[in-house]
């Protein structure tokens, strides 16, 4: 499963990166205005010093929701540098414009999906990946975990090429659910990805071999 981090937050990202496990990074435009990233110039030149951060993929979400814009955008963002992936929302157009964008060349990954139904046309359309929210869902009392296995069964089945992004991702236990059940990705916070190392009988352990260490050398 490739690990990706999900935020706009470049020293984040360097830590994240740091650690050597990271495979790309997901944003979106909230995650941008969380950073305070303003302007269409000044959020391109972001996207592009995520890039030069990371080796892996980049998301990097339209803002358009009609298909001309969102081909206009997606055709901008994607030459900005070759690691991006174009997000597009889980609407009609959106699907429409994955398509396009297949045709074309452009990588895509197809955000905003809360269903087996909205991952079928995502996977049609030839999107990248496709990100279910399973943090949203587990919000409106549906579980989210659930739906990443009927996601990966079905892509299994039906041989689809589309990589599932397991999305919206709240802790570590998410993380794991999502390992098992089969998600070709997981985009998590760095909290979340930290989160995994924390365990008490390591802390102890470790205490007690430089304990030991230390009674026979000093
Ligand atoms: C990533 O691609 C999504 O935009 C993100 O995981 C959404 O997470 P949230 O539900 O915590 O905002």
């Amino acid at each position: 499963m490739k690990f990706f981090i999900d935020t706009a937050n470049l020293d984040q990202i360097r830590e994240a990166n740091d650690l050597g496990v990271l495979d790309g990074v997901t944003t979106n435009p909230s995650l941008m205005a969380k950073e305070n990233i303003r302007g269409a110039e000044n959020v391109k030149k972001h996207y592009v010093d995520i890039c030069n951060i990371v080796k892996g993929d980049v998301s990097a979400e339209v803002i358009a929701t009609d298909y001309e814009g969102m081909i206009r955008e997606g055709k901008e963002l994607a030459a900005l540098h070759p690691q991006i992936v174009v997000k597009v929302p889980c609407t009609k157009d959106g699907i429409k414009a994955i398509k396009y964008f297949t045709d074309h060349g452009i990588r895509t990954n197809c955000t905003l999906v809360f269903s087996v139904g909205q991952a079928l046309l995502a996977a049609k359309a030839g999107a990248t990946y496709v990100s279910p929210f399973i943090g949203r869902l587990d919000d409106v009392s549906t579980d989210g975990v659930e739906l990443i296995r009927q996601i990966v069964d079905v892509y299994n089945y039906y041989e689809f090429g589309t990589q599932v992004l397991a999305a919206s991702i709240r802790h570590t236990m998410h993380i794991i659910q999502c390992l098992e059940a089969g998600a070709d990705v997981a985009t998590c916070p760095l909290n979340a990805i930290l989160g995994l190392l924390n365990h008490p009988l390591t802390d102890i352990g470790l205490q007690k071999f430089l304990d030991d260490y230390k009674k026979v050398n000093g």
